[in-house]
């Protein structure tokens, strides 16, 4: 990507498919979050100005239409806190939020600062006040790859209820991998200099897989994150752009943004590219999933075995890039039905053939 200097810059299309994510996970996130916690914050760490040119909106300008839009009752205090270093996007986005009529129970703040310092001011006045941070959903969407430590994403991470969406440059990264004069600040993104083995790489697809593991391993080992999953964007020359990464402790969290990330990409690859991205064309088929390939990973792993449904949906759910709405009818019905049945199924209670419910043992024949 070109370095970008002005106020605000025009949109991509790989940009508004992450627009559309944030979007419908904030959807799902937000009744849930304030049903059950009296405070939420949602935390945009590189906010933007919240416009593009033309008139599109920012991550800001989302995650506030979101709470505005809401049909549920927003009960809880809702913080929404905007960090942005530049000082005259910084002021743009003051002036375009300002447009918005905001209930009382919603707070603003803006900081004009650099992400990585008022995170860990935040920290250090809440260790201070001996308090951990209200259950968050924290945006990081940087420009390049630097000032969004390892460190400080374990630090959120550690706090209950807390989850993080970032924006992982992986085109920046592989291109200036070899620069040692930026290797203190990868070894701080990854918290680790495993990456280091990929410099010498040829083939530009193991470069890509290494990076992309490595990165999922240190969300998960390092910073201790229980759910890791990502989305891939491809910009207009054909390059991998970057990685949305995802990550949360809790299986709901898990389990909204897959969906949301399937809504961006029904072919369940998890990606979009500005290649193939074409709006004006209409669509003449619905995509469906792969159910054969959902077949067959369930069979690799559970074939002439038996398991509990619960167990299945939580391996669909965190082993493979299927949701929990792909398997029941279309995998398990279709293999109860076959002649002969590739299934046996025993329950505890009743049900209809074709029903499995959570009480069901499955026997994979
Ligand atoms: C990719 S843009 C953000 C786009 C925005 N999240 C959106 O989706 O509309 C990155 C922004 O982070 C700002 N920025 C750069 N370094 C920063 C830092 N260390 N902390 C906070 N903001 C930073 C840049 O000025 C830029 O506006």
């Amino acid at each position: 990507m070109a370095k970008i200097t002005s106020t605000i810059w025009s949109i991509d299309p790989h940009t508004e498919a992450k627009h559309g994510i944030l979007r419908k996970y904030l959807d799902a996130w937000l009744p849930i979050m304030a049903r059950w916690n009296g405070r939420i914050l949602y935390i945009d760490g590189f906010a933007g100005p919240g416009e593009y040119m033309g008139g599109k909106d920012g991550s800001p300008s989302i995650a506030i239409k979101a709470v505005l839009e809401h049909k549920a009752n927003l009960k809880s205090e809702i913080i929404m806190i905007f960090i942005e270093a530049n000082k005259e996007r910084y002021e743009y986005l003051k002036q375009k939020i300002n447009l918005f009529k905001i209930p009382r129970n919603i707070q603003i703040e803006y900081i004009c600062a650099k992400f990585a310092d008022t995170l860990t001011g935040i920290f250090k006045y809440l260790d201070e006040q001996r308090k951990g941070l209200s259950p968050a959903f924290v945006f990081i969407d940087p420009f390049g790859f630097t000032g969004i430590p390892m460190t400080l994403i374990k630090r959120i991470m550690e706090n209950a209820k807390c989850e993080v969406l970032i924006t992982f440059m992986y085109e920046e990264i592989n291109r200036f991998i070899g620069d040692n004069k930026l290797w203190d600040s990868l070894i701080e993104t990854f918290g680790t200099d495993k990456w280091k083995q990929i410099i010498s790489e040829k083939d530009p697809r193991k470069r890509m897989k290494s990076l992309h593991a490595i990165y999922k391993e240190q969300l998960e080992c390092g910073a201790g994150i229980k759910f890791v999953r990502s989305f891939k964007m491809v910009n207009k020359v054909n390059k991998t752009d970057y990685f949305l990464f995802f990550g949360t402790n809790n299986i709901i969290g898990l389990k909204k943004m897959k969906e949301a990330m399937w809504r961006i990409d029904k072919s369940g690859l998890f990606q979009f590219s500005d290649v193939t991205d074409n709006p004006n064309q209409p669509v003449l088929f619905d995509m469906l999933p792969n159910y054969s390939q959902l077949k067959n990973i369930l069979l690799q792993k559970f074939k002439g075995k038996s398991v509990g449904i619960t167990e299945l949906e939580n391996f669909i759910l965190t082993q493979t890039p299927f949701r929990e709405t792909h398997y029941k009818k279309q995998i398990l019905g279709e293999m109860e039905k076959a002649q002969p049945p590739e299934i046996k199924v025993k329950c505890q209670t009743k049900r209809r053939k074709g029903t499995f419910i959570s009480d069901c043992i499955v026997e994979f024949l």
